[in-house]
């Protein structure tokens, strides 16, 4: 079959483990990375059995693909919004070659049933590799902890209806006491949230809604997570930190065994995005002031934030022209964080080698995905070739989301993915995407 042939990759700035940038070339075969060098021939490697796909990547960089860790892809259950097809293709535009996936969709992923369910929709639909979350809620505990493979427990305390809120301090404490998988966090209280709430209401405008949602709402629960990790030395993850209290929090007392992420539009955007855009400014938890973009810079780029994700968390524009707060919180962004980070990247703001760290490496580290996150002999040959030197504005129309809008509109970005290879194979390049690839299910160890 022509889609598994081995790929040799010639002439690209490639990022090593030690973050240098060496020009070579790359063999890959049987969707392995295989060969590393300055310069490796088709002859050396051409069999009578097979012929090799080479791919001219002068003047591009090779990067390790980028592995967003929370994302919601709204399928089964709201697939008027986006599916894992179209979001994976998004994905493969992106330079995203896997992602996890969060389990508010409907039904709930809170059941090995519904993650098997998602699994097997993602093992037909999915361009690129996939792994899911499964949900906490207060009656699913044997579900929790034996659930496989699931990357990890989500625990919504805050900004969630339903069956998926778990904000009371004794269940929280215990699924924290039993088990050992990694618990990941979306960190604001739901109480501080439902009293402000009442005390705003009637405001339309959607800058209310970083009141409403305040620093204090996400720092309390963070607070409280930590306490709970603590307690019993468990695995946290912190999703989505959005604050300069909790990034100074962590910077004191961060145990080994936590992790936090910050979302690019917590680092680009704040609240006078609201003036802009509105209501396509508003997620959960919500934009902050300069002031917290800064912080949240200098959090990631000293360590103490490790690592990037999107949240990407699509609604339609018919959904998003509500008045708030019926207008529902969330933006996709699997299209355009590696651009936007690449983008810093080339400004000055950090190096192209933390990039790739953050939005690979340290992922795969932080949750156990073998050979993954590192361009590397013998790690899987999911990478993506990018264009460090020209610059495309984002545009609504090229959107492959299906919501079909972006909140970078207009941003002129460079670091854009020229050609997304998983596991070996081509599934984007050059603006083309080879729909017929199947991506896999990311293991766990
Ligand atoms: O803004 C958000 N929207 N934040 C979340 O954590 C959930 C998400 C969604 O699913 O719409």
């Amino acid at each position: 079959m022509s889609s598994d042939l081995p790929l040799l990759i010639h002439n690209a700035s490639i990022l090593q483990p030690d973050g240098s940038l060496v020009l070579g070339d790359v063999y890959i075969q049987n969707g392995i990375i295989q060969a590393i060098a300055a310069e490796l021939s088709a002859t050396d490697f051409s069999a009578s059995d097979h012929t090799v796909k080479e791919v001219d990547a002068t003047g591009l960089t090779l990067l390790p693909g980028v592995i967003d860790p929370q994302v919601h892809f709204r399928e089964p259950g709201l697939e008027y919004k986006e599916d894992l097809f179209t979001a994976s293709c998004a994905c493969a535009r992106g330079g995203v070659t896997s992602f996890l996936e969060m389990p508010n969709t409907r039904p709930l992923t809170t059941t090995q049933a519904a993650l098997d369910d998602k699994l097997n929709r993602a093992a037909e639909k999915c361009l690129v590799n996939y792994g899911f979350f499964i949900g906490a809620t207060a009656e699913m505990l044997p579900d929790l902890l034996e659930a496989t493979p699931a990357c990890g427990i989500k625990i919504f305390m805050g900004s969630m209806h339903g069956a998926l809120l778990v904000d009371e301090e004794a269940l929280l404490d215990q699924i924290f006491s039993k088990g050992d998988r990694l618990i990941a966090v979306h960190a604001e209280n739901q109480a501080r949230i439902r009293d402000r709430r009442q005390q705003f209401a009637g405001i339309t405008d959607p800058a209310i809604h970083s009141q409403i949602q305040d620093n204090q709402a996400a720092l309390e629960a963070t607070q409280l997570a930590l306490k709970l990790s603590k307690k019993y030395q468990r695995r946290l993850h912190i999703l989505h930190l959005s604050t300069a209290e909790e990034a100074e929090l962590l910077r004191q007392e961060k145990p080994a065994w936590v992790t936090a992420e910050v979302t690019p539009q917590h680092l680009l955007l704040n609240t006078s995005a609201y003036e802009t855009i509105g209501t396509r400014a508003q997620m959960n938890p919500p934009l902050r002031s300069p002031h917290d973009n800064q912080i949240l810079w200098q959090a990631l780029l000293d360590g103490v934030i490790d690592f990037i994700a999107t949240d990407h968390a699509p609604h339609t524009l018919e959904e998003k022209a509500k008045p708030y707060p019926d207008s529902p919180s969330g933006m996709p962004g699997v299209e355009t964080s590696l651009a936007l980070l690449l983008t810093q990247a080339m400004q000055g703001r950090c190096t192209v080698a933390q990039v790739a760290n953050w939005m690979s490496t340290a992922v795969a580290k932080a949750y156990r995905i073998p050979n993954k996150g590192l361009i590397a002999i013998g790690y899987d040959a999911d990478l993506v070739l990018v264009d460090l030197n020209t610059y495309r504005p984002v545009r609504r129309e090229d959107q492959l989301t299906k919501c079909g809008w972006s909140s970078f509109e207009g941003w002129n970005l460079t670091g854009w993915a020229v050609t997304t290879i998983v596991g070996g194979r081509i599934v984007f390049d050059h603006g083309k995407l080879n729909t017929s690839m199947r991506g896999q299910a990311l293991r766990f160890s």
